[in-house]
């Protein structure tokens, strides 16, 4: 959600710098983009639009200066017009300013400015900030602390960078949205997020909330707000820069998902015992919770509800909650342990409810994705997913690295009578994904149903997550209507939907209760005359009433849950294509969902 950058020291290159930084941060907004370029003045260009569009205003600017800022922008205050993009700059074109967040009080602010003299020339919150700053420069401080001066005075989240003219820094600060630094000897990087930067160093220093950096060529900074000098550890980076390239697929969720089997396997790595039948985590041994409460969203929601289960399974209490209406009625935690499942570890409803059951007392675990994100480092414990940069907004490869962690995380938190199983089943799971990706028929299935009028998904158990997801998957790409249900649920009304053009996605596994019921469901559907295709692994019956079949091998049906997702994943991501969508910018949406 919004991407901003800045960098010192580049020299000419900076503005390429400043724009291939932006191209690589487009999954968080792609409704504008703009970039500020400072020395002795400001030069400024942006357009509404994508980063390319961004690109062919450039051609036409003469941007100079070694010392720069960029943004790209998912609209929060304000439509998505060139007047809107970020930077925004004050009355005399000597400060300009990116931002990522919410500034709650900005109407007080704006009103407080413009009855001082001050004009506005857009709807955004963000430009309060550089008038606050010329109120600040007016009245006689140095730039760096007419920045803090003016950051002091927002209310709400922001990371935010500054350049101001005659000054070869760039200022930033963040409070509720992320922001990182990245060194290298003779320049500084500021971003959103690493891979913005991630071609040119791997030393990171991620910034916490309420702290403020000064970067320049020379070196940097940290401070907190009023001023006093903050020790910060510089990281190293563990992925390499090829990752967040496409690697010749046509769309980054195509390269994410065709990435699975390998992500799987890095999450796996070193942390289970095959032959003894156990998962060897430091740490989770000694975390034994009389319960847990999931929070999460979207995806991650999806990824929390199967967690959910996992724990149910094993005789701990365990619900998955919305993140967004946790912290509206937080329910009595007692002892339980409070999970975040985020991959990015950013979003602001999933950090929300965090901190709303931290303050109630309880311990907090994130799995996700991000080393260093904010839910990672407020938590008392981080388990990662190991999933590898993922770039679609569409998340794939790290939903089902979600699922195979917190089936370790409850593999060695509890005791469960099929450990051996489960294990055995999470070891074969990389090697089926790609069997899947090799073989799925999902493109066919794709073919047949483009021009439907709705696509229906169902499942039971751990399948009942994978139809949630089925079907957020497909609206999120290809626009279309599609819901996901429990399969006993459909016939409590969805059936009244179904029609001989909407079709509808089983996934039954196994042949015992689940996938007897559900094939009863199943019938229900067939007798209306919608096309049924069955995601299965053929013990039951359920191909007999199937129009079309996406094959699945015998396996567990936690490990099922993954691979019915594959077959899944491809055929929203067929749909899509065929019908012509911006598969790795859907409309509307961004990745890392940092306001509430
Ligand atoms: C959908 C998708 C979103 C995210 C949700 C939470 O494809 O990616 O629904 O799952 O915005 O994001 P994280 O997991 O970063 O907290």
């Amino acid at each position: 959600m919004c991407g901003i950058i800045g960098c010192v020291g580049r020299g000419d290159e900076t503005l390429d710098t400043l724009v291939h930084g932006l191209s690589k941060l487009e999954y968080r907004g792609y409704d504008s983009a703009g970039v500020a370029m400072a020395d002795d003045s400001i030069d400024i260009c942006k357009a509404s639009g994508e980063i390319s569009d961004l690109k062919t205003a450039l051609e036409s600017a003469r941007l100079s200066g070694s010392v720069g800022i960029g943004h790209t922008r998912w609209s929060t205050h304000g439509p998505p017009t060139d007047g809107n993009a970020h930077p925004h700059q004050d009355c005399h074109g000597d400060v300009a300013v990116v931002h990522n967040g919410i500034i709650e009080n900005y109407q007080t602010l704006r009103d407080e400015l413009v009855a001082a003299g001050h004009t506005f020339t857009s709807d955004t919150d963000t430009e309060v900030i550089p008038h606050l700053i010329e109120d600040e420069l007016d009245a006689g401080r140095d730039p760096e602390n007419a920045v803090r001066a003016a950051l002091a005075r927002l209310e709400g989240s922001y990371a935010a960078a500054v350049v101001v003219a005659g000054t070869e820094a760039v200022f930033a600060a963040r409070n509720d949205s992320p922001l990182v630094l990245g060194l290298t000897e003779d320049a500084t990087f500021l971003a959103s997020d690493v891979p913005a930067f991630r071609d040119f160093t791997d030393q990171v220093v991620y910034l916490a909330d309420g702290e403020f950096a000064r970067l320049e060529s020379a070196g940097w900074t940290v401070t907190d707000l009023d001023g006093n000098l903050v020790e910060k550890e510089v990281d190293t980076v563990q992925w390499d820069p090829e990752e967040t390239g496409k690697s010749g697929y046509d769309h980054f969720m195509l390269k994410e998902i065709h990435e699975q089997p390998r992500a799987l396997r890095q999450c796996l790595r070193g942390r289970v015992d095959e032959m003894a039948g156990t998962v060897d985590i430091e740490d989770l041994a000694d975390l034994s919770p009389s319960g847990v409460q999931f929070v999460a969203c979207g995806t991650s929601y999806h990824a929390a509800l199967y967690g959910a289960q996992l724990f149910r399974d094993a005789g701990i209490p365990a619900q998955a909650f919305l993140a967004s209406e946790y912290a509206t009625a937080v329910p009595p935690i007692g002892e339980a342990l409070v999970v975040g499942v985020t991959q990015s570890g950013e979003t602001a409803d999933t950090l929300s409810a965090l901190r709303a059951a931290r303050k109630r007392g309880a311990r907090t675990m994130a799995v996700t994705n991000v080393v260093g994100s904010t839910a990672a480092r407020e938590c008392d414990h981080a388990f990662y997913i190991r999933a590898g940069p993922e770039i679609g907004v569409a998340a794939t490869k790290t939903f089902s690295s979600q699922l195979t962690a917190l089936n370790l995380l409850a593999l060695g938190m509890t005791n469960t009578q099929e450990a051996r199983e489960v294990i055995t089943a999470l070891r074969e799971l990389p090697g089926n994904v790609q069997r899947i990706l090799d073989e799925s028929n999902a493109e066919e299935v794709a073919e047949t149903y483009e021009h439907s009028d709705a696509y229906f998904f169902i499942g039971r158990g751990y399948q009942f997550p994978v139809a949630l997801e089925g079907a957020l998957k497909m609206k999120e790409i290809t626009y279309k209507h599609a819901e996901g249900f429990a399969s006993g649920e459909l016939k409590h009304g969805p059936l009244a939907l179904v029609t001989q053009n909407t079709p509808v996605f089983a996934v039954v596994t196994g042949d015992g209760e689940q996938a007897r019921k559900t094939l009863g469901n199943v019938k229900e559907v067939e007798a209306r005359d919608a096309p049924v295709v069955a995601i299965t692994d053929g013990q039951s019956e359920v191909e007999r009433y199937a129009d079309h079949v996406l094959e699945l091998p015998e396996t567990h049906p936690r490990a099922a849950a993954v691979l019915a997702n594959t077959h899944l994943q491809l055929v929203s991501y067929h749909v899509a294509s065929l019908l012509g969508r911006n598969i790795d910018k859907p409309r509307n949406l961004a990745k890392s969902v940092t306001v509430e």
